[in-house]
């Protein structure tokens, strides 16, 4: 029988990431955070014409030393350049992005959480070929929150986000911009992304990946494409949607001073707001998923410090039937090792406010952010099965499907406007799996033999815990888990649309952890 721990278990090995433990500490958050611009990385453009984006490689100035090449989405705007802009759209608006291929390779732009149809959902079923041009025609039919986009060619998905191609999208309606106006915290100011991803990067700042690699783990942390940054806030609340595009690598993120967690109040996820806040010390943050936090500095002193942390976890121990401890079959392998380890992510330094006018200590009420409404009604809803499982030769299926050996016909088949529970089962011996669902965003009903470890967050009936409780569009299934979804099949499209599910872990992904599936009249 397997056992998991939290934090204090049986740590992983931690050898993993050799270069930031040979990296001095003083070496360490000593870049400014970057934060939305008008540009370079991270610029903010507010979608309101056609945008023309160029998938090209280019060289940055990223860390100390020699320069960093990537591979990007670029633009001109006001003849600066922009790179992996951050977009901003306005529910409701339909909006042109042309994507403009001079990589050597096949790539695309995948609108990560948008309800959109298959020709502009930017898979790897719609290759845009090295040298040639296509336009994303989007319907931003989605509530407020932070989306993303990135690359998503069949095989090629790991290799070209690790190099770069990824960006945020910020998806904006009224009542988030209502709720912005109560809290008080303007955008780009107290209301700041971070984008959070790892590199393996080489002595000369190259940023390094392995073709057919397993759970790419990075050496460095790279914060909105910061280095090990810090972040100057005064003593006040701040808002920080994060949002995790790494490849591999799980986060727990906590906000920590000295040895204590800042409680922070979990406000939206993927898909926007929760009904109501959530104090939480530590939210699990898998590749793909975003989580939108309010966090106080308020009663912090100029000159103190708070580090984001990722702790640890994934500490994995076996049991057999007479309790006696047996090996972590899973400590040999590398991601494993470096997905539980702790990490620092970025430093947080208080200064003093420049003005006598000190934002509030208290939050407004935030007890009735949003109304997502009551979990459905389910009993009615056929119920689909899918096993997240390994073979023997080590490939990973989602029940009898790998994309590469099952081919890109879908998988199945659903009725528009028909409404299913996806009871997803992840094996024992397995690692936790980021299962990622395009086209429809979707609400989790229950969670079954969670980790201890998430049962100890449980808020409400079916072992959920506060992440759970809005909308998704990536889910977690812990190994020996059962996660029960509600998936609503509405979309305003017709004919045949295919879409895909698979895991966001990308080494999975590429190796095949993927199906195909239709919606159809
Ligand atoms: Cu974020 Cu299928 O992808
Ligand atoms: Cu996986």
């Amino acid at each position: 029988m397997w056992r998991w721990t939290g934090g204090h278990g049986h740590r992983m090995g931690s050898s993993a990431t050799p270069d930031l433990q040979l990296l001095a500490p003083e070496a360490r958050f000593v870049q400014p955070l970057r934060l939305p611009g008008a540009e370079g990385l991270l610029a903010e453009i507010e979608l309101k014409q056609p945008l023309q984006l160029i998938a090209q490689a280019t060289t940055q100035a990223l860390f100390p030393g020699a320069p960093t090449q990537l591979w990007a989405y670029a633009t001109q705007v006001n003849a600066r350049a922009v790179i992996n802009p951050l977009l901003r759209a306005r529910r409701g608006d339909t909006i042109e992005v042309g994507l403009d291929n001079r990589l050597a390779e096949a790539t695309t732009i995948h609108w990560h959480g948008l309800s959109i149809d298959e020709a502009n959902d930017g898979s790897g079923l719609h290759p845009v070929e090295a040298g040639t041009q296509r336009r994303y025609r989007l319907r931003i039919d989605n509530r407020a929150g932070l989306y993303w986009y990135h690359a998503h060619p069949h095989g090629r998905t790991g290799v070209q986000l690790q190099r770069g191609l990824a960006g945020l999208l910020l998806i904006e309606d009224a009542e988030e911009l209502a709720l912005r106006q109560r809290l008080g915290m303007r955008w780009g100011e107290r209301d700041l992304p971070l984008m959070i991803a790892d590199k393996q990067v080489g002595a000369d700042n190259a940023i390094v990946y392995k073709d057919g690699a397993d759970d790419w783990i990075g050496n460095r942390v790279l914060v909105n494409w910061t280095p090990e940054p810090y972040l100057e806030v005064i003593p006040a609340w701040y808002r920080f949607r994060l949002a995790n595009v790494a490849n591999a690598r799980m986060l727990r993120a906590a906000f920590i001073q000295g040895e204590r967690a800042l409680t922070m109040q979990l406000i939206g996820t993927d898909g926007g707001l929760l009904e109501r806040a959530w104090p939480v010390e530590d939210v699990f943050l898998a590749p793909a998923q975003r989580i939108d936090v309010l966090v106080d500095f308020s009663a912090l002193k100029p000159g103190e410090r708070v580090m984001l942390r990722s702790l640890d976890f994934v500490a994995m121990e076996n049991e057999d039937e007479s309790g006696a401890f047996l090996p972590d079959p899973m400590a040999d392998h590398p991601g494993a090792a470096a997905m539980g380890e702790p990490l620092d992510l970025m430093e947080v330094r208080v200064i003093e406010c420049a003005t006598d006018k000190r934002p509030p200590a208290h939050l407004p009420d935030l007890s009735a952010i949003s109304s997502i409404g009551p979990l459905p009604d389910t009993t009615d809803w056929p119920v689909r099965a899918l096993r997240l499982r390994m073979d023997e030769e080590g490939r990973w299926f989602i029940n009898d499907w790998n994309f590469h050996l099952s081919g890109h016909e879908p998988a199945f088949s659903i009725r528009r406007g028909s409404r299913e529970v996806w009871e997803i089962r992840n094996s024992m011996t397995s690692m936790p799996h980021p299962i990622h669902l395009h086209g429809f965003q979707f609400r989790i009903l229950s969670r079954a033999i969670s980790p201890p470890d998430i049962r100890g967050r449980q808020v409400a009936a079916g072992g959920l815990n506060p992440q759970d409780l809005g909308w998704s569009d990536t889910v977690v299934v812990w190994p020996g888990e059962v996660v029960r979804l509600a998936i609503d099949f509405a979309q305003p499209f017709s004919g045949t649309q295919r879409y895909m599910l698979h895991c966001h872990n990308l080494e999975h992904e590429d190796m095949g952890m993927m199906l195909t599936f239709g919606v159809t009249d």
